[in-house]
């Protein structure tokens, strides 16, 4: 039995075992100071893993025996729960054990940040509640920050709509020997286009926490998309949909006060960290949450994952009472100095951190693609003002920053646009005279739908910066980076109408270390 049949199995068949007739050593959890519904079994939404450090790892179960009845279908009271990790399948090598309450003001959501671990380990974890037993994940602990390292494998992925496909990638993912899963954003979609829509989500768009609860209730049913938490540790950033799409900051694009709207976003803020392996002092206050972070993984690579929507500039070029991006030819306020994607804090700190980081690798992960975008027209050149093409004079700091990098060799991770992409990026984009400072993959979407190839076709003509780019595929893609070069390979499957679609390759490429960019044979 591979390891992924190892959880299935045991996510099936866990729920009411009686554990600790298989596992001896396993103690019975404590006693919770609220019981249980009798014969329910709370760990429905599977078991995840996140924020991997050298010494540490954050692991995540919701208790949640009813997803989408008010707080889960538990009391509106504590319950105490047991989790376990182990440095072997069989928990025969337990590690650590704990107890941990989870609180209906959280949502009954776990968050057990686990200190004091070895480096560059593997690890597995489950957490029991009665006679429940979770399905066991498998974890890692990064390498230590001044460790020699071979190889640091990654999956890069983004924009899941359930509607609008299976999430086949997520067992490929599952399926793969990684060492994390970085997901850039868009994990749930708050909206709906009935013309793509495969399987339903639960219910409207949501507006409050109970709303965004069952929302994201939805998404973590889904047994691929739970396969792929509990095969590998995540970092994550995200995107518009986890709020609403295009919000930028405190704006609404469909027109709702500021004080409405975040509201709105404080409730969808709370409910995305109730869902996702993040570390418990991350939790929200109100409408603000911290999410941009940084990791390394010994000496080969320094990763940071970055936020583009809640610090951001409202988009360019806007027309009274219509908020959002839109397709423009340009405006006054476009190139405006002030206007920033990250925020002036955020900026800084990221460019303090490129001209800092002695790591042989610098992988940049945030929501849009960097590279132009914009489709030259007889009327002139049309961008989409959402993007990095809205906001120029941002991506220009931004670029300085990535040329001022310490030794170089920065590699750009994105999402967004649901088209798998590879670019230069330039300190002017699409000059041939301009250096290129840096290459930046863009994944693909797990299932959302991409413009069509006619309008890809454009955007090829228009940036001779874009080395590949495809938008009629779904998918992910892997990162493999060692010492000598770092490289990609798009994932993709035609339309993953099915859980079994089947993903291969649709291209690769390599960056070299010392020579800045995808490297074009
Ligand atoms: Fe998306």
């Amino acid at each position: 039995m591979n390891r992924r049949d190892t959880l299935a199995t045991l996510s099936r068949g866990a729920a009411l075992l009686a554990w600790g007739s298989l596992f001896g050593a396993v103690q019975r959890p404590a006693r919770a100071t609220s019981a249980l519904p009798r014969g329910e079994y709370p760990f429905t939404l599977g078991v995840a893993s996140g924020m991997t450090r050298p010494d540490s790892v954050v692991l995540w179960t919701r208790l949640a025996p009813r997803p989408h009845a008010p707080l889960g279908g538990l009391p509106d009271a504590p319950i105490d729960l047991r989790w376990q990790l182990a440095s072997d399948e069989a928990f025969s090598r337990g590690v650590r054990s704990g107890t941990f309450t989870a609180r209906p003001e959280h949502g009954h959501s776990v968050h057990v940040q686990v200190s004091g671990l070895a480096s560059a380990s593997a690890w597995f974890y489950r957490f029991m509640v009665g006679d429940a037993v979770s399905a066991v994940g498998r974890t890692r602990t990064a390498p230590a920050a001044d460790a020699a390292v071979a190889r640091l494998r990654i999956a890069l992925a983004s924009c899941q709509h359930y509607e609008q496909g299976a999430f086949a990638a997520h067992r490929d993912i599952a399926e793969h020997d990684l060492d994390v899963v970085l997901f850039v954003g868009d994990y749930i979609y708050e909206s709906s286009n009935p013309r793509y829509r495969l399987r339903p989500h639960e219910g409207p768009p949501p507006q409050t926490l109970a709303a965004y609860r069952a929302r994201h209730a939805t998404y973590k049913l889904d047994a691929d998309l739970q396969a792929a938490h509990a095969a590998h540790p995540w970092l994550l950033t995200w995107d518009d949909h986890e709020v609403e799409n295009d919000y930028a900051n405190d704006q609404s694009p469909s027109g709702m006060r500021s004080d409405e709207f975040l509201a709105r976003r404080a409730a969808a803020y709370k409910a995305y960290f109730e869902h996702m392996p993040v570390a418990p002092s991350m939790a929200p206050h109100g409408a603000a949450m911290r999410i941009h972070d940084q990791f390394t993984w010994g000496r080969l690579a320094e990763l940071w994952t970055l936020d583009s929507r809640q610090y951001r500039s409202v988009q360019a070029c806007g027309e009274p009472g219509r908020g959002g991006g839109r397709v423009v030819s340009g405006c006054d306020d476009l190139g405006f100095e002030s206007r920033s994607l990250f925020g002036a804090e955020q900026e800084q700190w990221l460019a303090r951190g490129l001209a800092g980081s002695e790591r042989r690798w610098k992988l940049l992960g945030q929501g849009s693609q960097i590279c132009p975008g914009g489709i030259d027209s007889p009327l002139g050149r049309r961008i989409y003002s959402d993007g990095w093409d809205g906001y120029p004079r941002a991506r220009e700091r931004f670029l300085d920053a990535i040329a001022k990098a310490r030794n170089g060799n920065v590699v750009c991770l994105s999402g967004d646009v649901h088209r798998h992409l590879a670019a230069q990026l330039r300190s002017h984009g699409n000059q041939r005279e301009s250096p290129i400072v840096a290459a930046e993959f863009v994944c693909s979407s797990l299932t959302s739908r991409g413009v069509s190839e006619a309008v890809m076709a454009l955007m090829r003509a228009s940036n001779p910066d874009i080395v590949h780019g495809r938008s009629d595929e779904r998918g992910y893609a892997l990162i493999d980076v060692t010492p000598d070069a770092t490289s990609c390979e798009f994932r993709a499957t035609p339309f993953p109408a099915k859980p079994q679609a089947k993903l291969s390759p649709q291209a690769s490429f390599v960056v070299e270390a010392g020579r800045p960019g995808v490297a074009t044979a």
